[in-house]
């Protein structure tokens, strides 16, 4: 399996894997521009394996994406598509849907072409591989970072210190010691987010907010928390992803447990399992990373998600799928960037779909102080171990709300443990894309009965 960004690993496995993930790397315009797909044979289901498709290919379709999210075909069909953060990109047209990463040998990406990805119809009936190739634009070719970083240990001298720094340079927050990172590498700690953002430069901001977008949200409260309305819990416990990148798989099934227990006003709670798509999702890359719109949306839309008790967490990698496949799989009705496409995300956006419909996955850039956060609003310091490379990282929005002195701040759910920072929840500041934490969120609605 090829890997992406988010590895999100946790201390212990550092040895092994300290950077050796080499995700593709391709931006908005690179991949904007007319392509033909070459489409291999039709009339299968979602158990076709795609991943060393060749051909023979039994149809060439061409199609322009276009400004901001449209694309059409030479056939006069209308249709939509986005980018994945900086992986790949969906679209969907003729009453067909099409995903493919970007193709990448090691650390260069050809942004003109895709790896073999997965052609269905809307309703995932009929299943056939496909190749991407860009036939006019420009053909770009980048490099990902391999973000270099320390084998150095964490000594309980060096966390006092950095601890004590960070609380001396503002008040927003306060960072803690972990007796748990003693004696481990930042090489492991950084692990435990994500590996490096690729080209800071190319990936989307949030928008701006607008009037127009301020009117979206005119009517919310100004403090508002899934954990707690009226008196009512609707998310799910924190969870701890342990030595493997899977933040990507928690965050997404953290997002989907809370909008269950939203739409059936709590008389459904089920946990869902994370380890079915590590081992069974060909979305994403185990525990080497993977992005929660793949996960939460598509692979739940595709193949369903399960309960955990289909396939308990075991925090690694295993080469086949052992789910029980006697378990209901729980389907995906819909799933969007917020904003409708990668690049439209902003902060109203995000308040209306949290308040209307449940919890968002989102990403975010990790500095090294966030390791050490414990309570208040988290915003960067500025104080970084170097060399520390700013990584990506996926958790789940429950919320937000403003201090006692407008300070406005999100609540988020993380999956380092209760154990972590505010009983495994930070808040982070509100309305300034803080990390990104406002460029890259999604949501999912699950099928439930
Ligand atoms: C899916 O397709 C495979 C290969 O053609 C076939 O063996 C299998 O029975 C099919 N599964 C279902 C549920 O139709
Ligand atoms: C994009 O598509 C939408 C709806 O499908 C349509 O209303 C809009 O005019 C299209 N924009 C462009 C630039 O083609
Ligand atoms: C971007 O998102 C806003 C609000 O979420 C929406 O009103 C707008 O139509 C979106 N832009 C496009 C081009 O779809």
């Amino acid at each position: 399996m090829q890997s992406v960004i988010l590895t999100c690993v946790v201390a212990l496995a550092a040895i092994v894997v300290v950077q050796g993930d080499t995700p593709g790397n391709c931006m908005y315009e690179d991949i904007r521009g007319t392509w033909t797909f070459k489409i291999g044979k039709g009339g299968n289901n979602n158990t076709l394996d795609c991943s060393n498709f060749q051909g023979p290919y039994v149809e060439q379709y061409e199609i322009t994406l276009k400004y901001y999210a449209n694309v059409s075909d030479t056939k006069g069909n209308e249709g939509f598509w986005t980018l994945i953060y900086n992986q790949g990109f969906e679209v969907v047209i003729d009453k067909r849907k099409f995903f493919a990463f970007s193709k990448f040998v090691g650390r260069k990406s050809y942004c003109s072409e895709t790896l073999p990805g997965w052609a269905h119809n809307i309703d995932g009936t009929n299943w056939a591989c496909y190749v991407g190739q860009k036939s006019k634009g420009e053909k770009k070719i980048r490099y990902s970072s391999k973000g270099k970083t320390s084998r150095e240990f964490i000594t309980p001298e060096f966390q006092e210190n950095f601890v004590s720094a960070i609380n001396s340079v503002q008040n927003s927050w306060t960072a803690r010691t972990y007796d748990e990172f003693n004696y481990k590498t930042w090489a492991s700690l950084m692990q435990k987010t994500g590996g490096p953002v690729a080209d800071k430069s190319g990936l989307a901001k949030a928008q701006p907010t607008t009037p127009e977008l301020e009117d979206l949200v005119s009517d919310l409260p100004a403090n508002f928390d899934w954990r707690n309305v009226k008196g009512q819990n609707y998310v799910s416990p924190v969870r701890d992803q342990e030595a493997c990148g899977s933040c990507y798989a928690f965050a997404s099934m953290g997002m989907a447990e809370a909008r269950v227990r939203i739409q059936t006003k709590l008389s459904q709670k089920p946990i869902y399992s994370p380890q079915d798509v590590l081992e069974c999702s060909e979305y994403a890359q185990g525990c080497g990373g993977g992005f929660s719109y793949l996960v939460a949306g598509k692979y739940a839309q595709d193949f369903g998600i399960v309960e955990e008790k289909c396939n308990p967490y075991k925090g690694r990698d295993v080469p086949t799928c052992t789910t029980d496949p006697s378990c209901e799989r729980v389907r995906a009705k819909d799933y969007s960037y917020i904003g409708g496409f990668y690049g439209n995300c902003s902060e109203p956006a995000m308040r209306r779909a949290i308040y209307d419909r449940g919890p968002v996955a989102v990403g975010f850039e990790v500095q090294s102080d966030f390791f050490f956060y414990s309570e208040g609003i988290y915003q960067g310091t500025g104080i970084n171990f170097n060399p520390f490379v700013v990584t990506d990282h996926a958790v789940v929005i429950v919320g937000w709300g403003e201090d006692s002195d407008g300070k406005k701040f999100w609540n988020v759910k993380n999956s380092w443990g209760a154990d972590w920072g505010d009983h495994g929840y930070f808040k982070i500041a509100r309305g300034n894309d803080q990390q990104g934490i406002e460029s890259c969120a999604c949501e999912s609605t699950l099928i439930v009965g």
